[in-house]
């Protein structure tokens, strides 16, 4: 009920005052910070993806400025040898407006990242989008081995079969790359799960499947009990450490990830930064009821 009302008055507030609960999760809006940040993660022992925040654009000249700002992230990684990647999302990239002019603007970013041998992760979006974006990874990742990945969604009830139809597309010389989540957009329940309980047996059912193909993991996610679930997976399987990572956002369950960390595990953050912040904290809210009580406190400080 409070979520409800403040998401449905957050775009009628000074900005300024949102910026000061979103913080926590933006690692900054310009790209000298999201590099700061970067740096001192990297001093921490975390490996980074830096997320240029935007989506959904309906212009070509704005994907055309995409395709140059994310050029320059690359660049600049490379500069400063930091270690990590980027991750993209499709629709930023032009996706809705002409799939070719995505295609070409992310293949152009890919080309240079795998000049520096910089990783690049392609974000999934609503289901809308899911096969348009499997099929640019499958493009990719047979044209650039080891540079590109994919994200699936669990709460998706297609996972499954996407797993086996990338299958086609995996080898032990160049295994499918999968950022394995929940699924953060709203979905329709003849298509998605819609229960906790649901979306986590669906998670490891997944985890089992691409640990058993040995396909390379990243196990993006802050529930403890999905943690657990994907330490038991890797013992089973007996993975080797060179095939999976953990992930997670930044500024969330930093107690957790530091205990991963600890424990002997590589550990990916997810940094975004950029001037379109507001977009990306709403979905924040609307999942992560949590946050509400962040906004209370910013009102109250
Ligand atoms: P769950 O939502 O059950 O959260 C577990 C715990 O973490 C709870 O205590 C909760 O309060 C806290 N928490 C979780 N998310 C939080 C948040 N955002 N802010 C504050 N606290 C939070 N989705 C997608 O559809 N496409 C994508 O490409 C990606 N990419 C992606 C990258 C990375 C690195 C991560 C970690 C996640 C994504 N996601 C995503 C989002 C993902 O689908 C999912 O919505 C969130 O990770 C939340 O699910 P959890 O598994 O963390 O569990």
């Amino acid at each position: 009920m409070l979520t409800k009302l403040i998401l449905a008055i957050m775009p009628k507030l000074p900005q300024s005052f949102i910026w000061k609960f979103s913080k926590k999760y933006i690692v900054g809006k310009t790209l000298d910070k999201a590099l700061e940040v970067s740096k001192s993660m990297n001093d921490d022992g975390y490996i980074i993806t830096i997320d240029l925040l935007g989506e959904f654009i309906k212009d070509r000249s704005e994907a055309e400025q995409t395709k140059e700002d994310y050029l320059e992230i690359v660049e600049a990684l490379h500069k400063h040898n930091i270690k990590g990647g980027i991750s993209v999302k499709p629709t930023f990239f032009g996706l809705l407006i002409d799939e070719e002019l995505c295609f070409t603007n992310i293949r152009e970013v890919v080309r240079k990242a795998n000049e520096y041998n910089i990783f690049v992760r392609i974000d999934m979006e609503d289901s809308s989008c899911t096969d348009r974006e499997l099929e640019i990874y499958e493009k990719l990742h047979v044209e650039f081995p080891g540079i590109v990945g994919i994200v699936l969604q669990a709460y998706l009830h297609r996972t499954y079969d996407d797993i086996e139809r990338l299958q086609k597309i995996h080898t032990t010389e160049n295994p499918i790359n999968i950022r394995l989540c929940k699924g953060i957009y709203i979905e329709d329940k003849s298509i998605a799960y819609q229960s906790y309980e649901d979306i986590n047996n669906n998670f490891i059912k997944l985890l089992d499947k691409l640990f058993e193909i040995r396909a390379y993991v990243g196990i993006a996610t802050h529930d403890k009990n999905l943690v657990k679930a994907a330490y038991e997976l890797l013992e089973k399987h007996e993975v080797s450490k060179s095939l999976y990572e953990f992930q997670m956002l930044y500024g969330v369950e930093t107690r957790l990830r530091k205990r991963i960390h600890n424990q002997g595990h590589l550990m990916k953050v997810y940094l975004p930064f950029g001037k379109d912040w507001f977009g990306y904290c709403v979905r924040r809210l609307q999942e992560n009821p949590n946050m509400v009580s962040d906004i209370i406190k910013s009102i109250f400080k």
